[in-house]
């Protein structure tokens, strides 16, 4: 199974992913848990071009980069993890270049869709957890997480951290309409839940999700 987070930077994805691989495991299951962009050594290279706050990249760029970094994922280690039967939990995914590039940057959607399918090989999600959270509620986590004096542009922030304010709530409006679009798929969740009844709630998705394929 594969199976996605989404939501803006701090909203509690990685909080959730380690805490989903736990609880699969303990089920018996071998999961590999991985973080976009990266995950091959090629990728990674690509994750520290995008994230350097000193690179100024142009919309166009990001988007190829990120895809770049995600192609090789899925064709070098997703695939063949999802063959080899293992269930796979992504820190992000080709939402996220629909909700960053095309909501937040302004890039066009039927592109974005197109360059989705390409970098991803066609490989859609089995169910998605989105993260719902207020860019405002985000950077205060992201700046007690640091113990820095909250400020919305800093050194101690990644490049897309940087992108400001305006930004995010582009972002999550986007992430709002792609959920919309996608009711099926993706499981919206607000993130201002704490850790455990969030994951209760992640647990409970993923055991009705199998039950309806069983
Ligand atoms: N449900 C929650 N309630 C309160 N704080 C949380 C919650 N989940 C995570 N946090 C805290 O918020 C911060 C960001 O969490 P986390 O790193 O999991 O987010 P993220 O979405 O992975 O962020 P990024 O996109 O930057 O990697 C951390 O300090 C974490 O401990
Ligand atoms: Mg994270």
């Amino acid at each position: 199974m594969l199976i996605t987070f989404e939501g803006i930077d701090g909203a509690g994805k990685s909080t959730q992913v380690m805490k989903l691989k736990r609880h699969l495991q303990e089920r018996g299951r071998e999961v590999l848990a991985l973080r976009e962009p990266g995950g091959t050594p090629v990728a990674e290279q690509i994750r520290e071009l995008l994230l350097e706050s000193r690179n100024d990249i142009t919309p166009a760029g990001e988007l190829l980069l990120f895809s770049a970094s995600r192609a090789e994922l899925v064709q070098q280690v997703i695939q063949p993890a999802l063959e080899h039967g293992s269930d796979v939990i992504l820190d992000r995914f080709y939402d996220s270049t629909t909700a960053y590039q095309g909501y937040g940057r302004g890039l066009d959607l039927g592109m974005l869709a197109e360059i989705n399918r390409i970098a991803s090989c066609g490989l859609v999600p089995d169910i998605t957890f989105y993260l719902d959270l207020m860019p405002e509620d985000a950077l205060m986590r992201k700046f007690s997480e640091k113990s820095l004096p909250l400020a919305f542009e800093s050194e101690e922030l990644d490049r897309m951290e940087n992108s400001g304010l305006d930004f995010y709530r582009r972002v999550r409006d986007g992430y709002h309409k792609i959920g919309g679009e996608n009711p099926e798929r993706i499981v919206m969740i607000d993130a201002l839940l704490s850790p455990a009844e969030i994951n209760r709630k992640i647990t409970e998705s993923l055991d009705a999700l199998c039950a309806k394929a069983h």
